[in-house]
C-alpha cells in the first residue's frame, strides 16, 4: 500500500467493500442527546457516505471529504446532497456550522495537526456548537496501509480539546475489539471561558 490510500479508485472501492457492514448508528445516536434535530451539521471524513445517509434524516448535514475520489462516489450516490472538499486541518470553508462530527477520521492527524484542527473548528462553529468525533483508542501511532494512525486516550483528548471545548462525554465502546474506540462529544467554549 501507499500514502495514496482513501485517493485512488481502487483503495475507495476496497474501503466501501471491508466497511459495508460498519456504521456510526450509536455514536449519531448519543450525538442526538445533545444536538437538536433540525441543526445544520459539518461532517469530515465522510467517506463511503454510510453515517451522511443516517445524518441527512435528523439534521442538515453537509458532506466532506479531502479525497476526491470519496467525493466523486458521494456525488454519484447522492445527486441532492452537498459535498465539499475539505481536509480536517484546515476546513477552508466561510459557512458556520451548529454541530462538527467524524467518524474515525481525526486519527489520521498528527498532533501538531489536532492542535490546528480543533481551532478550526472552533472557528467554524456557532455559539455552543457541538463537536462530536470517534477515535482509536490506544497509545502512540503507527501507519496502517501507508497512513498515519495517532491512537488516543481520555486524557489525549482533554489535552487537545479541553480548553476550547467543554467535554460533554468521552466514553470507550467496541469496534472491532472491546473498548477499542473513544466517543467524544464536546461543546464550544465561548471566547470569555477560554483561559488563554
Ligand atoms: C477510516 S475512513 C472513515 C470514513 C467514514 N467516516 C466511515 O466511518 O466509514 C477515513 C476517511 O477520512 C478521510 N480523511 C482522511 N484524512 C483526512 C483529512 N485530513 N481531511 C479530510 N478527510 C480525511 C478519508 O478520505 C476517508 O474518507
Amino acid at each position: 500500500m501507499t500514502k495514496k490510500y482513501y485517493k485512488t479508485k481502487e483503495s475507495v472501492e476496497e474501503y466501501i467493500s471491508l466497511a459495508k457492514d460498519v456504521n456510526g448508528a450509536e455514536l449519531i445516536e448519543k450525538l442526538k442527546d445533545f444536538l437538536p434535530s433540525e441543526s445544520s451539521l459539518l461532517e469530515i471524513g465522510t467517506g463511503p457516505g454510510t453515517d451522511w445517509n443516517i445524518l441527512k434524516d435528523d439534521y442538515e448535514v453537509v458532506g466532506s471529504d479531502n479525497s476526491p475520489e470519496f467525493l466523486k462516489h458521494l456525488n454519484a450516490n447522492h445527486p441532492n446532497g452537498t459535498f465539499l472538499e475539505l481536509d480536517a486541518i484546515t476546513l477552508k470553508t466561510n459557512q458556520n456550522f451548529d454541530g462538527i462530527y467524524s467518524n474515525k477520521v481525526m486519527h489520521h492527524l498528527k498532533d501538531s495537526e489536532l492542535v490546528e484542527a480543533v481551532k478550526r473548528q472552533n472557528d467554524v462553529l456557532n455559539p455552543h456548537g457541538i463537536i462530536c468525533h470517534s477515535f482509536w483508542r490506544g497509545e502512540g501511532s503507527e501507519i496502517f496501509k501507508g497512513l498515519f494512525v495517532n491512537y488516543h486516550t481520555e486524557q489525549s483528548l482533554k489535552h487537545f480539546f479541553a480548553e476550547q471545548f467543554e467535554i460533554l462525554m468521552i466514553e470507550f465502546y467496541d469496534e472491532f475489539e472491546e473498548a477499542d474506540s473513544l466517543l467524544l462529544i464536546a461543546k464550544k467554549r465561548e471566547v470569555s471561558e477560554i483561559k488563554y
